[in-house]
């Protein structure tokens, strides 16, 4: 598989994961559920790719294929080449509800995964130190998760996952819950972050307009099974402008994968009706 991975100079990027044909069945017999039909996907490195479809389309369940939490049925996916066999801590995930260990200081939780990679408890507490500053948390380090609010303890769940030094992100609908304006700050944060960190990222949102801010690919998944529906490249990543959404070219882009979404919302719809 290797000798498929364009090299990292030259035109093409080089594929920092992939899906090789992946498809997902559920269940069996009268009760299987077809998640995924088969999925080929590069991942480029140093990009930041945004999955959208709707809601039981396979988003989640290609992410966790990704994270090696689930096995594909058929094809697999990959990342520098080699086959995910299970979690890996060279990819950090991130989800919806922040997974914090709530018997742990905001520190101690992302000192954590280095500790548990072996690193001297001081060298833990320091990098610790550096990703809570990098999400504007230093002033929170000794409170415990339940004094913070969700949107906090969602920066220190990204916190965490950046401690580890994972080579990709991935991250499922990480702002879900949050209001729009924390929403939207949180969102030029993890510009910022990706913009200096450079990190590969998988990231799943329902929101077309996050996915533009953020995204150097988009990729639209038709209604369940999950096919690729359609992939774009929008430019808006690398601005640092905050004002770049209301662009002629963000307001085309959004209603193009509007209309794109509204199509297969509709069928997913038609879908649940005829169950
Ligand atoms: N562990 C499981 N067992 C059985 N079916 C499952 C399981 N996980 C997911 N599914 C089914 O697979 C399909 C895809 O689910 P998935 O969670 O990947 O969708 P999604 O695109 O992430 O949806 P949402 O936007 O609502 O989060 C759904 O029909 C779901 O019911
Ligand atoms: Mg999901």
């Amino acid at each position: 598989m290797q000798g498929d991975i364009p090299a990292a100079s030259g035109a093409a990027p080089a594929v920092k994961a992939r899906f090789d044909k992946v498809t997902k069945r559920f269940g069996t017999g009268d009760n299987a559920v077809q998640a995924l039909e088969p999925i080929s996907l590069d991942i480029a490195e140093n990009a930041f790719v945004c999955l959208v479809g709707p809601s039981g389309c396979g988003k989640s369940t290609l992410l966790n294929i990704l994270a090696g939490f689930e096995k594909p049925t058929t094809g697999q996916a990959l990342m520098d080449g080699t086959p995910v066999r299970g979690p890996d801590p060279r990819r950090g995930v991130v989800f919806q509800q922040g997974a914090l260990f709530t018997w742990m200081s905001v520190r101690d939780n992302v000192a954590f995964g280095p500790l548990a990679t072996g690193k001297p408890s001081a060298e833990a507490g320091r990098i610790a130190d550096r990703y809570l500053e990098m999400v504007g948390l230093t002033a929170f380090a000794k409170r415990y998760p339940y004094e913070l609010s969700g949107g906090m303890q969602q920066r220190v769940g990204i916190a965490r996952a950046l401690a580890n030094d994972p080579e990709i992100l991935l991250m499922d609908e990480p702002f879900a819950a949050l209001d729009a304006q924390t929403r939207e700050l949180l969102q030029e944060e993890i510009k910022r972050i990706w913009q200096s960190t450079r990190k590969t990222v998988l990231w799943i949102t329902h929101s077309i307009e996050e996915a533009l801010f953020l995204a150097t690919d988009i990729v639209v998944m038709s209604a369940r099974p999950g096919r690729i529906k359609a992939r774009l490249a929008p430019q808006f990543a690398l601005s640092e402008d905050p004002a770049v959404v209301a662009s002629v070219e963000f307001v085309r882009m959004k209603a193009e994968i509007f209309g794109l979404l509204r199509e297969e919302s509709l069928a997913a719809q038609r879908q649940e009706a005829g169950r």
